[in-house]
């Protein structure tokens, strides 16, 4: 794939330049400001930026990694952002917030993308646009090893964490139908959600296993149980409804799968 083909076919167009010009966030010295048609990357020292929205909390898709001394926010999803930022020209600005927040800043065109472990559903898309699928799990439970809890029949009764506003509520929500006096605390943070399982004010959390797995490793005293019976859950990249950057995006997301550069992020972040 040519480097700035997104550009060049972004750029021709007047209908993307407004969309661009309309995602100011984080954005000093990129989208908007280049005169149409022009090459974006690398002229006059400037680098085309792209505004990346995450909850970072969701390690290891996305999360804050301390140890070399700065705040960064590291994952396979960031990974797999920057890689697409190398093949199409752009620099990668990462904005953390809650989870409940990135379809409304794609909405409000505060971000170019949304990758956060996201999972396409047909609510969601009613408000955004999605990529291809580039990786998925499955929903477990959270709970202290000598709980007993493991599968979802055994939540009536109990007091339950998720992450608001994911599918995790979701499914609790559905669950709390047939589930006698089952109660949800949602809250915005994956941390929280967990931390409220070791203090044992909550019996249990809704996570997906992929991101479970790095909690109990972390905490001993925990344990996870993958849903089995389920179906996966999808991973994808959430855009603006209508963003030119989807099919672009997909390309190079299809390219990783062939090329062995996605297996090899799987490796290095799943295993
Ligand atoms: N896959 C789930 C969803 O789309 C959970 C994603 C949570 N992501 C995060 N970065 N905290 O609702």
């Amino acid at each position: 794939m040519k480097k700035s083909s997104l550009f060049s076919v972004a750029m021709s167009s007047l209908l993307a330049v407004a969309v661009l010009a309309g995602c100011g966030t984080g954005n000093p010295q990129g989208a908007g400001q280049q005169p149409a048609g022009q090459e974006p990357a690398g002229q006059a020292g400037e680098q085309k930026k792209l505004v990346m929205a995450t909850s970072a909390d969701f390690k290891p898709y996305e999360f804050h990694d301390l140890s070399s001394g700065k705040d960064e926010i590291v994952g396979f999803d960031v990974d797999i952002a920057k890689y697409i930022g190398k093949e199409l020209g752009f620099e990668v600005e990462i904005v953390d917030m809650n989870f409940d927040g990135l379809v409304p800043a794609l909405q409000a065109k505060r971000a170019d993308f949304v990758m956060a472990g996201m999972t396409p559903t047909p609510e969601r898309e009613k408000n955004v646009d999605f990529s291809i699928v580039y990786y998925d799990s499955k929903n477990s439970i959270v709970s202290k090893k000598d709980s007993g809890l493991t599968k979802p029949e055994q939540l009536a009764g109990k007091k339950v964490t998720v992450q608001t506003g994911s599918i995790q509520e979701g499914a609790a929500k559905e669950l709390q139908k047939t589930l006698q006096g089952m109660e949800i605390i949602s809250l915005n943070k994956t941390g929280e959600i967990v931390e409220e399982v070791k203090t044992g004010r909550v019996d249990a959390a809704i996570l997906e296993n992929t991101v479970a797995k790095g909690f109990i490793e972390a905490n001993p005293e925990l344990q996870f149980t993958t849903f089995e019976g389920d179906s996966k859950l999808n991973t994808a990249i959430a855009f603006p409804k209508g963003s030119p950057y989807v099919e672009d995006f997909n390309k190079v997301i299809k390219q990783m799968q062939e090329n062995g550069e996605m297996e090899k992020l799987i490796k290095k972040w799943f295993e």
